[in-house]
């Protein structure tokens, strides 16, 4: 099957069974944006907590969720004011505009090379808070959750006590103004982001970094996804992210080839070195054993839930041929399947109606229960 047949059956069964829906559809739509349905949030809503018990479930991962707006200051502490931007150029010929790498000579849309030289465009979204416009009233909104967590550091690591090594997680939204959003929720503007920063002692970051890849791919595999589907690789150093000392994926194979699903980063003493140059505080961590202070490092796993939601989806997919026809069915595991459990009574006579819902009354607490009394047993069975 082609590879864009595949994404639009996928896309279309997301669509008829109330997983996906394009945002804003009466008016035609937001570019990017999608509006999750009833089974839909049902299965993200499962993906968030299966991803917080197994991060949380550690003595020593704690959570947070810190807020989407922040003090201006921090993303130019962060880099992401200066170093978050893709290279734009514009096609002179079609005027499209696109991502234009040092080797692009020509057009990706139509061919020509009469192209612009690329000029950098920054991906955070910027917004005004308070009533009026005026210089200094400029904040954005976060390209990523973890500045949350560096700046709430200290907080966290004094008022719990925690000893490193130790880590924070959190899941929240994240915006980037993508240039070329792309393939549904795979690349959008607005997406959830499940990230954990783990701080180590900078002689034990490596081996804290292998630690954590062995087990986001242990935990992914734990969802349901098959070996063959998911490999690790390592980022080249050219392509690292500004504060990334050593990275590397954990990808997925989606409908059209390899791609990222997670990112297992290390950030080294990158942020908050940084902080703690911008904002005047120390942030250091006094090691009782050692006697010394340090700034530690910082391992850091990183998935989008809108990825992470279709690479599921793509997992289950699956066709039985029919006699005549063919359809779809999503082999779900039992834990992550939005319905868990159907009712089905054989007949609407009151005593087993009765029964039936009293059944369901006990089973909600504990599982996604779905009721149906009315049509043939066979196709509410289906
Ligand atoms: N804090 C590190 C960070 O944000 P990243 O590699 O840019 O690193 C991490 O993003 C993960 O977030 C990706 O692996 C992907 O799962 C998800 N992600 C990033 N950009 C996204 C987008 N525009 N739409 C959906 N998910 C995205």
């Amino acid at each position: 099957m082609k590879t864009s047949d595949l994404m639009s059956k996928i896309l279309a069964v997301c669509r008829a069974r109330g997983f996906l829906f394009p945002s804003s559809e009466i008016y035609g739509g937001l570019n990017s944006c999608w509006d999750y349905g009833p089974l839909g949030i049902q299965l993200k809503n499962t993906i968030k907590k299966k991803w917080w018990k197994e991060m949380t479930k550690r003595t020593n991962v704690v959570g947070l969720d810190s807020s989407i707006l922040m003090h201006p200051k921090i993303w130019e502490a962060s880099g992401h004011l200066e170093g978050f931007t893709d290279p734009l150029a514009d096609c002179k010929n079609c005027k499209s505009r696109f991502r234009r790498e040092p080797g692009d000579k020509v057009c990706p849309y139509c061919g020509s090379s009469d192209i612009t030289e690329p000029r950098n465009f920054n991906l955070m979204f910027q917004t005004s808070m308070g009533p009026v416009e005026e210089e200094g009233s400029t904040v954005y909104l976060r390209p990523e959750t973890a500045q949350g967590i560096f700046v709430n550091f200290l907080n966290v690591q004094q008022s719990m006590r925690l000893k490193i090594p130790f880590g924070i997680a959190q899941i929240g939204k994240a915006f980037r103004n993508e240039i070329t959003p792309s393939k549904a929720i795979f690349r959008t503007r607005e997406f959830g982001q499940m990230e954990m920063q783990f701080f180590t002692d900078p002689e034990e970051s490596e081996s804290s970094f292998d630690y954590w890849k062995d087990q986001r791919m242990t935990q992914l595999l734990s969802l349901g996804f098959k070996k063959e589907e998911l490999r690790w690789k390592d980022h080249e150093k050219e392509d690292l992210a500004h504060y990334s000392k050593k990275a590397g994926d954990i990808q997925f194979h989606f409908p059209w080839g390899w791609d990222e699903l997670e990112g297992v980063h290390h950030r080294s003493d990158y942020d908050l070195a940084r902080h703690q140059k911008f904002s005047g505080r120390k942030l250091m961590y006094f090691c009782p054993e050692k006697k010394k202070s340090y700034i530690p490092h910082v391992v850091e796993t990183s998935i989008g839930v809108g990825r992470l939601f279709l690479s599921l989806l793509c997992s289950v997919y699956s066709e039985e041929e029919l006699e005549k026809d063919s359809r779809v069915v999503l082999k779900f595991p039992a834990d992550l399947a939005p319905v868990q459990i159907a009712i089905l009574p054989l007949s609407k006579k009151a005593p087993l109606v009765e029964l039936a819902h009293k059944i369901r009354a006990d089973l909600n607490d504990d599982f996604s229960v779905e009721y149906d009394e009315s049509g043939s047993i066979g196709k509410r069975y289906r």
